[in-house]
């Protein structure tokens, strides 16, 4: 682990970073009025790229507080309750989300069917469960520059189509007809493997929304897709956070897959989510298409 200052203009907008793992994750002391204030919003959005997660510990922030600080960052999206989702598998409190947010026990990206899935989510612990519930990142921007030559030459142009329905099959594998209508209400998405972003940068998007390579044979395009979230999700390219509550964490959707481990939805685990809308489609002018 290494403690390093970010540089800015002025020293009152210095952030206290601690790198988590050497290539992602990075825990940020900062208090609260600091972090509301938005005076260290552009160094954290710029962190946030190129770390990927940022950590928080123990800010314990009310729902004003987080919808706030999301705003200092980017566009807050209209979701849930004023933007705030609760976050938990207790059908009692999000009878409509329970049933879904199972699929976020696999590696995923959020939005993965949207042609700009969201840029940043913003997870705020309020109960924990006994067991599970730590929630993993790995890195797709190192995942792609880190690709040996050979394989990124033979992969850099393919196109993969996610759908709603693959990550859901996962969760539940014996749908209703019913079920299976609402999975498929949801079109499905052809996205480039590679993400070209507007820095210039790469990263691999994978994630159990991924079904298939785009006109491949599906056994084959399932071998690569497993072999290339293999290698994306390796240790080296992964932080886990073990949460405490009042932990707020921040991950780049768009240079990050995530997981939560399995825990029992009877545990009262809840999260508060607020979400960063998209600022970039995945697909650029002639790699765009639908299905
Ligand atoms: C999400 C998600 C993981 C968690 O909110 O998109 O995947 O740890 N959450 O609850
Ligand atoms: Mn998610």
């Amino acid at each position: 682990m290494s403690s390093t200052s970010v540089n800015s203009p002025s020293a009152e907008t210095k952030l206290e970073v601690l790198d988590l793992t050497p290539r992602i994750g990075s825990q940020v002391e900062i208090d609260v009025a600091a972090l509301l204030s938005g005076r260290c919003a552009t160094e954290i959005r710029d962190l946030l790229e190129r770390r990927g997660v940022l950590v928080f510990r123990g800010l314990h922030l009310d729902d004003a507080q987080q919808r706030a600080f999301t705003r200092t960052i980017g566009e807050l999206m209209p979701q849930g309750d004023d933007g705030l989702l609760r976050i938990t598998l207790d059908k009692a409190v999000n009878a409509a989300a329970a049933e879904y947010l199972k699929g976020s026990f696999y590696w995923h990206i959020d939005g993965a069917t949207d042609d700009a899935p969201t840029r940043a989510s913003i997870l705020n612990a309020k109960r924990l469960s006994a067991t599970g519930g730590q929630t993993e990142f790995s890195n797709s921007y190192a995942a792609w520059d880190e690709l040996p030559d050979t394989v990124k030459k033979s992969v850099a142009d393919l196109r993969v189509v996610h759908s709603v329905e693959t990550a859901q099959w996962l969760v539940n594998p014996t749908p209703s007809y019913e079920e299976l209508s609402r999975w498929r209400s949801h079109a499905p998405k052809a996205h480039p493997l590679v993400w070209t972003h507007k820095s210039g940068r790469k990263s691999l998007v994978l994630g159990c929304t991924a079904s298939h390579v785009e006109g491949a044979d599906t056994d084959e395009s399932r071998m690569l897709l497993r072999e290339l979230t293999e290698w994306a999700t390796q240790p080296c390219f992964v932080y886990r956070h073990e949460w405490k509550v009042g932990d707020l964490l921040i991950w780049d959707n768009t240079g990050v897959m995530h997981r939560v481990t399995p825990y029992d939805p009877e545990s009262g685990r809840l999260m508060t989510r607020t979400t960063i809308a998209g600022e970039e489609p995945l697909a650029r002018g002639h790699e765009a298409g639908g299905f």
